[in-house]
């Protein structure tokens, strides 16, 4: 497959500035990217910084909402893009339980807006590749994970929106035979999160000796994987994959919420020029419950790793330490972030 002109939606937001870096930075992609981006509270030029000028002929950005049907059509055709990557969506649970409306409008009509698109496209269309998430399988018990056939249970507005526009692709490549993949992910962590979800907003606050909130008992896992390695099985996907599949990622790494708090909490105060006379465990605060809170999740990636010998690479312990290193370090970034748009979320959330 060579891909000329790739489009990637979200490009700005945490993910996507990872792929496009990813992409850019390694030697088997040649072709251009075309970034499409509404730039909402979660979308952040700063995360690509540098990019324009280091690339200039390999990247572009358009500002776009894909709801907007037309100005997709436009960029579309101006670009000439073959190939889509598909990662915009609203994507925190907590703001889909307050205001679903803008995840059903993103994640559902935006996703099928772009799948009318690459129906439309001319012979050589080559990929439309979905970002999806493991959270549209439901919660698992105590034990188990999942794999690529367990049956769709999303208990959230954000995981249904996201199981929708599964279903969506899934019955594009169906009835119009649209070349599609999907990718059903873990949680990620690393540089340019936004500090909405639980690594960065405790890294942030354990610095600034804020409290830590913690919903319910902390005893929720998630399976982690660090973002380079979610962007190295997406490329890799989107070279091999099988076309009309669907193909679970994850990092092998079960974590209680509980212990990635104490760990972050650990490793600042080890660190000599944040010592202090308390630990920043004494910060941990158990607050209310999410309501539908999922209890765990655990990803089977053996398809991946039998079909393609795909491994995460990175360790809990070494992708945690160069987070952590990463927000201490980019405090321009952490200070622009951190905006009244910001601060009121989080007085909306925590109180
Ligand atoms: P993010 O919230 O950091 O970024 C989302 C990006 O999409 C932002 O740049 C935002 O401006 C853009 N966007 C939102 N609405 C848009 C619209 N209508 N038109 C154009 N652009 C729009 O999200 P993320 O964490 O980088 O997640 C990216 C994708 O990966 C999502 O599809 C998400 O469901 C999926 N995913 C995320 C995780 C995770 O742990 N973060 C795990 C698995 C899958
Ligand atoms: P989050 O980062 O929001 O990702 P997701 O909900 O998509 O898994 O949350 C990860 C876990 O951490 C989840 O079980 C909810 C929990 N959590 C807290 O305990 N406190 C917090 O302040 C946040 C944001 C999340």
């Amino acid at each position: 497959m060579v891909i000329k002109n790739l489009m990637v939606t979200g490009g700005c937001g945490f993910i996507g500035s990872n792929f496009i870096r990813y992409l850019l930075k390694g030697e088997d992609f040649s072709g251009r990217i075309i970034n499409a981006d509404k730039l909402t509270y979660a979308g952040n030029p700063d995360n690509l910084k540098g990019i324009k000028e280091n690339y200039p002929e390999r990247y572009v950005f358009e500002r776009a909402d894909i709801c907007d049907f037309a100005r997709m059509e436009e960029i579309f055709s101006d670009y000439k893009i073959d190939t889509i990557c598909h990662f915009a969506a609203e994507s925190h649970v907590d703001r889909s339980i307050k205001r679903p409306d803008t995840f059903i409008n993103t994640n559902i009509i935006g996703t099928f807006n772009l799948l009318e698109l690459a129906r439309a496209a001319p012979d050589n269309f080559s990929l439309f590749h979905h970002i999806s998430t493991d959270e549209v399988y439901g919660s698992l018990g105590k034990t188990g994970s999942f794999v690529e056939t367990t049956p769709y249970k999303p208990n959230s507005p954000y995981s249904a929106s996201k199981a929708s526009s599964d279903h969506l692709v899934r019955a594009y490549n169906r009835t119009y035979g649209l070349p599609t993949t999907i990718s059903n992910c873990s949680n990620n962590y690393g540089p340019y999160q936004f500090p909405e979800k639980l690594i960065p907003l405790v890294i942030l606050n354990a610095v600034n000796r804020e409290k830590l909130p913690v919903y319910g008992d902390g005893r929720n896992i998630r399976d982690w994987l660090y973002v380079e390695d979610h962007c190295d099985a997406i490329w890799t996907i989107m070279k091999s994959g099988r076309r009309g599949e669907t193909y679970n990622i994850g990092g092998d790494m079960e974590m209680e919420n509980i212990a990635i708090v104490e760990m972050i909490c650990d490793i600042l105060d080890e660190m000599p020029h944040l010592k202090g006379s308390s630990s920043r465990r004494d910060l941990i605060t158990f607050v209310e419950d999410r309501p539908g809170h999922d209890r765990r999740y655990a990803i089977d990636f053996s398809k991946l790793r039998k079909e393609f010998n795909w491994v995460p690479r990175e360790s809990f312990n070494s992708g945690i330490q160069k987070t952590v290193s990463w927000y201490l370090e980019n405090k321009e970034w952490v200070k622009r972030v951190i905006n009244k748009e910001y601060q009121s979320w989080i007085g909306e959330q925590y109180g």
